[in-house]
């Protein structure tokens, strides 16, 4: 088999097929979406801050809200989150495990963004001291156990400072169950290509946990690719999948060697993304979820007829009816069908 099932700790990852995380979308909505079609081994939520949820715990106040639905929502299911105090992410990481009950807990050590590097110094800042890193994921892992835990990195800060051997190395040895590469710099942000060569070469410091590798995995034929030519253990896959929540399922068979589905018909894609639209509509209101829901739609409009033009549309739609429209004049042809959300 091309890609056998991932083990992280006990967990059995099948497909080894990730949805990434990722802040802004991977919400309660999206994954659901996601597990109607299938082929994700394991999905995870967007990254939380650890600090505003331990804050907001002390106050007893509403979990955040990046954390809708985690409490019912079926398993597998990882949670990611970001900070650079060990304790408080060994406090979050112990409440994620007991009182969510949570399959996996990340770690973030990826995260470019100024708000959380130079103002926070944590995501990819703490790339520059492995230690560091080994220090945090050894004291994750004493709070969490049994719950696996794992790590999603770069390659390091830039391309002069590539880390990742010492990284990957300090997280295996500090109790991780798997760790997820990203194959570019912190530096790099999202420009040029993801250095898969480089993932691959990171398997030699590895002895006991899997490498899961990620980047540009935009069509089933990569993923497989990805097994074949790079030897990770496991893929995970972000931005592609925004617009195609149906890539997994695509992706899972490419890996197993079999016949590679469709694309969902437009009626079908239609309804996808008005489901999606009634999930978020539910849990934010019209406001809130009419303003978060255009930049998904963009995403499902991309590489249709008339996408530049819907998004030009979409960005003005003031409420959810106008939005419904345009939903409707994107699958021109298409019988418009009654969504509701099933939550
Ligand atoms: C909008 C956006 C939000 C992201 N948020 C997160 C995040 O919360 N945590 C994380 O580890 N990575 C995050 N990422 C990075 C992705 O998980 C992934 O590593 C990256 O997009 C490369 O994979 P891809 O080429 O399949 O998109 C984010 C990426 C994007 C585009």
């Amino acid at each position: 088999m091309l890609a056998p099932p991932l083990l992280i700790g006990s967990l059995r990852i099948d497909p080894p097929i990730l949805q990434a995380p990722m802040a802004g979308f991977t919400n309660y909505a999206f994954r659901q979406i996601v597990r109607d079609y299938g082929g994700a081994g394991l999905l995870a939520t967007e990254m939380v801050s650890a600090r505003s949820f331990a804050w907001l715990s002390d106050h007893q106040a509403e979990s955040p809200d990046r954390l809708w639905g985690v409490a019912e929502e079926p398993r597998p299911l990882a949670v990611q989150m970001w900070d650079n105090d060990p304790d408080t992410l060994a406090r979050v990481g112990h409440l994620l495990a007991t009182q969510y009950r949570v399959s996996v807990v990340d770690l973030n050590f990826g995260c470019p963004v100024k708000q959380v590097t130079e103002r926070a110094h944590s995501g990819s800042y703490l790339l520059k001291t492995p230690d560091r890193v080994g220090r945090i994921v050894e004291t994750v892992v004493a709070a969490c156990a049994p719950t696996p835990v794992t790590a999603k990195i770069r390659l390091g800060c830039s391309r002069d400072q590539i880390t990742a051997p010492d990284v990957v190395q300090a997280i295996e040895q500090a109790g991780a169950a798997a760790v997820t590469v990203h194959g570019r710099t912190a530096k790099d942000f999202f420009k040029g290509d993801a250095d898969w060569e480089h993932i691959a070469s990171l398997k030699q410091y590895l002895h006991r946990i899997p490498l899961i590798g990620n980047g540009d995995l935009d069509r089933p034929e990569k993923v497989a690719e990805a097994f074949r030519r790079y030897g990770v253990d496991g893929v995970m896959i972000a931005r592609a999948a925004l617009g195609r929540p149906w890539l997994f399922r695509q992706a899972a068979a490419a890996v197993r060697g079999q016949p590679i589905p469709a694309d969902p018909s437009p009626a079908e894609q239609q309804a996808c993304l008005k489901r999606h639209f009634a999930l978020v509509l539910e849990r934010f209101g019209e406001q809130k979820g009419t303003l978060l829901m255009r930049k998904f739609a963009c995403c499902y409009a991309q590489g249709r007829p008339g996408a530049r033009d819907f998004r030009r549309e979409v960005s003005k739609a003031p409420d959810a009816r106008s939005l419904w429209r345009l939903f409707d004049e994107l699958f021109p042809g298409v019988e418009p069908v009654a969504v509701a959300a099933r939550t």
